[in-house]
């Protein structure tokens, strides 16, 4: 008689094959940011919004941890240590104090230092994939308590959705919203800019009095949410880093022109830049909206995006 199979002590907890991770770019629709704080971090009042522009991450048992890419930024972004996904899995092995072997792979099409948290997006990417490959099982809560040490932005990766974001913009509630979905135009840029230069930026122009009004509350722009009415929606966008972004990178005023005067309703610049988001009637706007854009030669490239959309998940 042959003895069932039982898993025991030796047995490698986690998946064996492959474990395949896509993780959202995100947009910030309100980004109110207040005065700068004694840690070096500005005091955030932001609603992040995830959308339907990816990266995906790959993550397989290895000896060593290592990472390799493809895509957006291939041959530009460092690969070692300094890497927000090696340091997500470090994070992570730490924690639950496991080996941090893996094999990483990463296909990235969020542009890098672009405004839209790509980096921020690995790292919560490798956090999901390397829980599943180790057999970790940690919550989405506690992975997004190791999140908050890797950046500001990537513990609203692990959620996604639409959320509300406070601190340096590492706390995160999610927005109660009607199941709505939003049209947006992303052009992105040449070259990217720099965030901790962006909130320089903008503390220089405080300082000297030439920026903009601070946005303020949220009300408003959680108000258009429950709304069905992306005219309504797009009035209430905002960012007090497009000054600063505008400032380092003044071509971006011709593109966000651009953009209305192909019918946009609306167009901000991401984060601190210098991808420009719009927002959009209806898909087939979008798609007339970015070929406009592309036509214009005002960005390097328009793509067409919906959201809100899940934050990183296994797929
Ligand atoms: O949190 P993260 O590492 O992504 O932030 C990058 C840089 O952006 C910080 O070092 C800081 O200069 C700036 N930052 C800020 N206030 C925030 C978030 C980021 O000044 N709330």
């Amino acid at each position: 008689m042959t003895e069932a199979w039982r898993p025991d002590d030796d047995e490698p907890r986690g998946a064996s094959g492959p474990v395949r991770v896509r993780v959202p770019a995100k947009v910030n629709l309100h980004l109110g940011v207040g005065p700068l704080r004694r840690d070096g971090y500005h005091e955030l009042n932001t609603v992040y919004h995830a959308i339907s522009i990816y990266d995906e991450l790959t993550a397989r048992r290895g000896d060593t941890l290592t990472l390799t890419m493809e895509g957006e930024g291939t041959g530009e972004l460092a690969l070692d240590d300094s890497n927000l996904a090696i340091r997500a899995a470090h994070a992570l092995a730490g924690y639950a104090g496991v080996m941090p072997h893996a094999r990483l792979h990463l296909r990235k099409q969020i542009p890098l230092a672009g405004g839209l948290a790509g980096g921020s997006a690995d790292a919560a990417a490798a956090l999901v994939a390397c829980d599943a490959l180790w057999g970790t099982g940690l919550s989405r809560d506690e992975l997004a308590g190791i999140a908050a040490d890797l950046g500001s932005d990537v513990p609203f990766l692990i959620y996604g959705g639409t959320a509300l974001g406070t601190g340096r913009g590492e706390a995160v509630s999610p927005v109660l919203a009607r199941p709505t979905s939003w049209h947006w135009v992303l052009a992105f840029a040449d070259g990217g800019l720099s965030t901790p230069q962006a909130y320089r930026e903008l503390d220089r122009l405080r300082e000297t009095g030439s920026a903009g009004a601070p946005l303020g509350s949220t009300d408003g722009l959680l108000a258009a949410l429950r709304q069905r009415d992306p005219r309504v929606l797009a009035a209430t966008l905002g960012n007090d880093l497009q000054d600063a972004a505008l400032a380092m990178r003044p071509s971006l005023a011709a593109t966000l022109k651009a953009g209305e005067a192909a019918g946009a309703l609306a167009g901000v610049v991401s984060g601190s830049g210098p991808t420009c988001v719009f927002l959009t009637a209806d898909a087939a706007d979008a798609e007339r909206v970015a070929a406009e854009l592309e036509a214009a030669g005002v960005c390097r490239q328009a793509r067409t995006a919906h959201g809100p959309v899940h934050g990183a998940r296994v797929t």
